[in-house]
């Protein structure tokens, strides 16, 4: 399965991925999911905007689900997302060979649009398949070309969670916490409380070599300057806060004249959520302060909050328990998040990655760590079945 995935939207200059929700790579993506789900024997049910779920088993109850997502965030690696749908079709495959005939439904789900790469909302198949947002929230979302997510998918609300008793998302570390424990597989505690503000500076277009400095409105001095603060405030509050600005867009972007416009996105993290309401209004304290020097000026908009998440932990821990499985809270977003958010008690297992590195192509496992995961979330699901 690895292999199939393997070169399904991969830059040959980075080694990255560019595999972005409705685009051709991620469509190829969730049509291959959908060939080995029904391989599988699984029933496959899609809603309106592609959110899937291949059904093992008919039994009563409420359904086990397992799963992740497949798109990636720019540039990403070939783990966060994708590793979590193989191990769950690998761990149907392994509970078949134990002979597990499952009593309740267990199912394998894909999530879209889980990084927000496109459409700027995080989890947002996952926020929609438990209704904690609505289609009429979302269609009007535009990507980085101005195309508008009603015009990309039909969409509509799902029902594809209704009887899903809880969730277990397995996940490559994106840190290095399994690396100094010295352990292939760890569960996670909790998520930090995090989300994405889009900060709009605006100045004034000018030559950049007839206009004085002292007469200058720019939004990219600004801008920078507030990126300065961010990472000043969240080093404040060491090491419990992340202040991250990773795009930017500079309008008319042109060598030799003064911008008109910056909008660049602030990624926020903390342990607590005061801490991170704390943070944010910091950060815009100073850019407002800052833009009154400048002459510009700065409008800040929520665009994806997330709060803090516990893990069901009793999911887990009897198997956790006996493997001496490590536990660690993590500071990434997940769709366990938004279902355990929506009252779906979920859970999750990270599998080592021995660069620590995620969100770029150097992301990696080791094929032994991989099957170890596999062997976790089959233990795990076995469980969850009695
Ligand atoms: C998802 O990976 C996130 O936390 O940004
Ligand atoms: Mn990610
Ligand atoms: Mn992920």
């Amino acid at each position: 399965m690895w292999a199939d995935l393997a070169p399904v939207g991969r830059s040959a200059a980075t080694g990255g991925y560019l595999r972005q929700p409705w685009t051709s790579a991620e469509l190829e993506l969730r049509a291959w999911f959908a060939e080995q789900a029904a391989a599988r024997g699984l029933v496959v049910e899609t809603d309106a905007v592609g959110n899937t779920v291949g059904w093992w088993g008919t039994g009563t109850g409420p359904g086990v689900l397992t799963g992740s997502h497949l798109d990636s965030v720019v540039d990403g690696g070939a783990y966060d997302g994708p590793l979590g749908v193989v191990s769950a079709l690998a761990a149907v495959d392994r509970l078949r060979e134990r002979g597990v005939v499952p009593s309740r439904p267990l199912g394998v789900g894909v999530f879209v649009e889980e990084e927000g790469s496109r459409f700027g909302l995080a989890c947002l198949g996952s926020r929609l398949a438990t209704g904690s947002v609505t289609w009429a929230d979302v269609e009007g979302l535009t990507d980085r070309d101005g195309v508008r997510l009603g015009d990309v998918v039909e969409g509509g609300s799902s029902s594809l969670l209704e009887g899903v008793g809880c969730f277990v998302e397995l996940h490559v570390e994106q840190g290095r916490a399994l690396v100094d424990l010295d352990a292939p597989v760890g569960v996670a505690s909790g998520i930090w409380p995090h989300g994405r503000w889009r900060f709009d500076f605006a100045g004034t277009a000018d030559h950049a070599g007839t206009t004085r400095m002292e007469d200058r409105a720019d939004p990219v001095l600004t801008f920078s300057m507030t990126a300065l603060a961010a990472n000043k405030q969240a080093r404040l509050a060491a090491p419990d806060a992340r202040a991250t600005f990773g795009r930017v867009e500079v309008a008319p972007n042109g060598t030799n004249a003064i911008p008109s416009r910056v909008s660049a996105w602030l990624d926020a993290r903390c342990s607590s959520e005061p801490a991170l309401t704390a943070l944010v209004a910091a950060v815009t304290e100073h850019a407002v302060a800052r833009a009154e020097r400048d002459g510009t000026s700065v409008t800040v908009t929520a665009e994806s909050v997330s709060g803090a998440v516990s893990f069901e932990r009793p999911l887990v821990d009897p198997v956790a328990g006996r493997r001496r499985w490590p536990v660690l809270p993590t500071q990434a977003g997940h769709d366990a998040g938004a279902l355990s958010a929506a009252g779906i008690p979920s859970a999750m297992l990270f599998v080592r990655n021995p660069t620590g590195v995620s969100h770029s192509p150097a992301e990696h496992a080791e094929i032994a760590d991989c099957l170890a995961g596999v062997e976790a979330l089959a233990d795990v699901l076995e469980e969850s079945l009695r």
